[in-house]
Formats: C-alpha cells, structure tokens, sequence
C-alpha cells in the first residue's frame, strides 16, 4: 500500500512507478532529509503538536535510519518512490504508527525544497574551497616560474611578450570572481522554505523560525508559494558552475596548445596524460580534453533546468523532480574538474626556452618599438605606420627586427637614436610594462601577493 493509496482502487502500473521515481537518484539527500525531519520533529514537539515522548521516538527512529543509510544498509524500491518516503515507510516500520506523525504540518513539496536547499548550500561551500585549492596551484606555478617570458596572443597570433606568470595568473583572477560568485549565491540559497505546506502553509502553528535556526538559515521564504515553487537557488549553482567551466574549458585550450609539438611551451606529467592504443609515440593531454569538453553537459544542465521551469504554473509541479539529476551530475563533474586540474597543474614543466625562442625572434616588441618614436614626439599613428613599414620590410627580406641596424632604423624615422634597439629583448618589452595589473616582473610580483592574501584571508 503506497503511503498516499487511500483514494485510490488500482495498483500503480510498473513503468509509471519506473517513470515517476526520483529515489534512484535522491537517495543523495537522505542525510539532508533525515536531518531536516529532525529539526521539524522537535519544533512540532516545542509547538505541543506532538507530544515528548513521540517526538523522542521519532528522533530516535530517524537516527537509526541515518546509520542504516550510511551503512548503505537500506534497500531502496521504485514502489516507494522517493527518498522522503522511504524514510518515512522505514520510521514507521521501526516505531509503528506514531511514525506517522511526523509528516504533520509538512508536504513533500516543502521538504523537497528544504533538502535541495541544504544540499546546495553544503556542495556551494565544498566547491567554493576545491576552487581556493586550484587558485592556489595556479599562484604556486606562477610563482616558481616568474623568469619565464613567453609570447602573449590575440588571434592566437604573437602579440606581445608577457611573463609565463602573468597568463597563468589571469586565470587566478577568474577564478577568484567564480569563487566570489558561488559565496554570493549562499546568500540566496540560505532561505528557509519548510511550513509551506503544499503550498498554502499550514493550519498547525508551526514555529519555521525555529527550524530555520537549528538547521542553521539565515532567512524565511516570505511566501508559501514562492518557496515550494522556485528552484532559482538551483539555476544560480548551475550558472555559476557553467561560467567556471567556461574560465576552466579555456585554460585547458591554452593547456592542450601549449602542450602540443609545435608549441612545446609545457610538459605534462605522464601521470596526467594518456597514451594511443595504435600510436605507441602518442601522449595525449585527455585531462583538459575531457574538462573542455565536460563543460558543455554542464552548460546543458543549466539551459535544462531553465527550460524545465520556464512555463509552470505555481506552485509546485511534477516536473519540478527534473531538478535533480542535472544538479548532481553538475556537483560531480566540476568537483573532479577542479580537483584534477589542482593536481595537473602541480607537475606541469614549462620549457622556458622553447618560450623564449618563440618570442625572442618574433615582432612581439614592434609595439615598444613604436611607443619609443611616441616618447621622442611622434604621434602614436604615425609611429605605428613608420614600424609598420619596417616590419613589413623585414617580412620581404626575411629578417626580424632586431637584425636592422640603427642606421636602417634613422633611415626610416631620424627619430630612432642608439638606444632604438634596446627595445627589442622580449624581457625589456615585459620589464617597460610597469602600469598597474601589467606584466612587468615587479606588478606580477604585486599580483602574486594579493592572491596569496585573498587565499589566507577567506
Ligand atoms: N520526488 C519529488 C521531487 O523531487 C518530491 C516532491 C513530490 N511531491 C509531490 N507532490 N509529488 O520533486
């Protein structure tokens, strides 16, 4: 007999049972469930709705449950549904009817709510710190490779030389606003929802600041309705989730690039990548192919739920149950995504000097070699087109910047002096680069102590 058989004559047909059950999956939140079931017992007991010794029944039935489930002890069935009625169906069978009682000023579609709210709360902070770790694996290869000069890109063409440090470091600052996002969104996630009943509240006088405060919220849902029938606290996981993944998809491009031959900036430990089963040469970077291309379930996930609940009704509706699924494989996926990353990152090798090579002879100082005629007086557009006109001369001849001679550089603008060339090094194009938040050694070095301050400091 289901728990809700009462009105009806029929069994439920099997692949509808199959259908409609959410326990394969929700059996995750047991802990929250059994957890949020206690902290409504003892308000129900504190009310006078139940009395003492129910309540301490109850209690007791639900901490046994707890061990049996986290013993993996209880068997789950299709038949029962979902996770709150198992529990419930088990309490009862524990304690007999009085179990019963429990459910008392409460509906599924209250405690559904309270448990997604517990569960997102716990995994918000648990990524929030998985996040902090791979920030500062990112701060620590930084910080131990701060010689390394490497070619900065647009267009994936050489642009400017910037320190190895700086690239890496960008990604720490990314990093540190998804961060600040998922604490954001705690706050949202930290409203109450229990006592709205189904949907109206409750004829029994229910003390919800009381289970607010021992199950540690800060706030009230203020509207019944509202609180059974939104799941915005879930889209805002799943949002932020994606938008880490994008900042994570694109560091594994600049990963997967400079891993290649034909760059050549970094090694990756064997332990991180994977061979071919028909190329024995073969040493393929897997790990940030696989976290670009996970990023794209989680970004399916997020337009999932938000198609999910663009035209219901209030309040709460069936497929409301399509919450879960997306949000646990979402939990998962960027759990293992930061921690492989974090741990990638401590064995990468970069090759300084294949770095070094690709930047040294290359027109990535042409832009330093302009600035120069614009501290001798020129315009910047007409510095631009006299190196343009050098660059390109160079291109013909097949010649890089630094083989012209200060003579070929006075015959191009009577600007250019002895020192022109002192321009060119990559390092002094890195060292020129002083303004705040640029690449020059000593503003990196800035950049690494604020990090590491954000890093201790939170
Ligand atoms: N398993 C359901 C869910 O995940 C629980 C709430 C069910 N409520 C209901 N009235 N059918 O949404």
């Amino acid at each position: 007999m289901k728990l809700w058989g009462g009105r009806f004559a029929k069994e439920t047909d099997a692949l509808v049972e199959e259908f409609n059950a959410s326990i394969p999956f929700d059996k995750r939140l047991y802990e929250e469930d059994i957890r949020g079931s206690m902290a409504h017992c003892r308000m129900l007991a504190n009310q006078g709705i139940i009395c003492g010794d129910e309540a301490e029944q109850i209690l007791a039935g639900l901490a046994v449950i707890k061990e049996e489930m986290d013993r993996g002890e209880v068997e789950f069935s299709l038949a029962l549904e979902d996770i709150h009625m198992h529990v419930e169906k088990r309490l009862t069978e524990k304690i007999g009817p009085v179990g019963g009682k429990l459910h008392t000023g409460r509906s599924r579609n209250d405690q559904v709510a309270l448990d997604m709210h517990m569960y997102v709360k716990k995994e918000i902070l648990e990524t929030v710190a998985l996040i902090g770790n791979l920030q500062e694996a990112l701060v620590n290869l930084a910080e131990d490779n701060l010689d390394a000069v490497m070619p900065g890109y647009t267009h994936l063409q050489r642009a400017q030389p910037v320190l190895f440090a700086h690239h890496l470091l960008a990604y720490f600052w990314m990093l540190q606003r998804d961060r600040e996002r998922f604490l954001d969104s705690f706050g949202r996630a930290d409203w109450m929802p229990l006592g709205a009943g189904a949907l109206a509240g409750t004829t029994f006088p229910v003390d919800r600041e009381m289970v607010a405060s021992e199950l540690g919220f800060a706030k009230l849902y203020e509207n019944s309705m509202d609180a059974v029938s939104d799941r915005d606290f879930v889209l805002e996981f799943l949002s932020n989730s994606a938008i880490m993944m994008t900042h994570l998809s694109r560091l594994s491009e600049d990963i997967i690039i400079w891993n290649s031959q034909e760059f050549g900036f970094i090694t990756l430990d064997d332990a991180f990548t994977t061979g071919s089963s028909i190329m024995p040469q073969k040493k393929n970077p897997d790990v940030a192919e696989l976290v670009r291309g996970k990023t794209g379930r989680v970004y399916g996930h997020l337009m999932g739920l938000l198609t999910v609940l663009k035209g219901l009704p209030l309040a709460y509706n069936k497929d409301m149950q399509e919450d879960k699924e997306g949000l646990f494989d979402t939990v998962d996926t960027i759990k293992i995504c930061l921690r492989l990353y974090a741990a990638m990152l401590r064995t990468v090798e970069p090759n300084k000097e294949r770095m070094y090579a690709a930047v040294a002879r290359d027109f990535a100082s042409a832009t330093d070699l302009a600035d120069y005629l614009v501290r001798k007086g020129l315009p910047f557009r007409e510095a631009h087109a006299v190196v343009g006109q050098l660059v390109g001369k160079c291109v013909a001849e097949n010649r890089q910047l630094v083989d012209l001679t200060t003579e070929e550089l006075t015959e191009a603008c009577s600007h250019f002096e002895d020192d022109a060339k002192e321009m060119l090094p990559p390092e002094a194009c890195v060292e020129a680069r002083q303004s705040r938040g640029g690449t020059a050694r000593s503003e990196v070095e800035v950049q690494i102590r604020h990090a590491k301050s954000l890093l201790i400091n939170e």
